[in-house]
């Protein structure tokens, strides 16, 4: 057992965990965040994209214990000060989803690729940064549209209605 000390959305939180827990079984089941999600076993769906200091991870590719002193941002902790994020409002008015499995990780990958092109987004950009991601649903065409309309919209070039 190993004791883990992290900030998790904006709050900090101590622990004591097996040392093979993984960050997103911490995650899920000590702390209650099940918006991270758990779509395989072999670190290739997504499902499981959190921010870990700034930087969108597979929460199931790493020991809660390698988190410790960290900070991590989950789907609940995206939009502390307002409904929804600028990328989750634009999933919603652009149907980027269907089942809703893949979103906490997709729009979490989202946030992070804007947040490594400055200069903006393409849609050949997104949809090679979507590689890690793995959508069952939509076939991706809305899941695209809905990233290049929230990294406009985060950009503050464009509005996304949230209602
Ligand atoms: S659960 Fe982490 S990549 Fe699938
Ligand atoms: S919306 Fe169902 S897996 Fe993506």
């Amino acid at each position: 057992m190993s004791d883990v000390s992290m900030v998790v959305n904006g709050r900090k939180v101590t622990g004591n965990v097996e040392d093979r827990t993984l960050l997103v079984q911490y995650l899920r089941e000590n702390l209650g965040l099940t918006g991270t999600h758990v779509g395989c076993d072999t670190s290739q769906c997504g499902a499981c994209v959190v921010h870990l200091d700034g930087k969108a991870i597979k929460s199931c590719s790493i020991l809660a214990v390698q988190a410790s002193g960290s900070e991590v941002t989950t789907i609940e902790g995206l939009a502390p000060d307002a409904d929804l994020h600028p990328m989750q409002a634009a999933f919603k008015e652009h149907h980027g989803l269907q089942c809703g499995f893949c979103t906490p990780g997709m729009i979490m990958t989202a946030v992070d690729m804007v947040r490594r092109h400055p200069g903006g987004l393409d849609e050949k950009t997104v949809r090679n940064d979507l590689e890690g991601n793995i959508c069952r649903c939509t076939g991706y065409h809305n899941i695209v549209k809905s990233v290049l309309a929230g990294a406009e919209a985060m950009s503050g070039k464009t509005e996304t209605k949230a209602a």
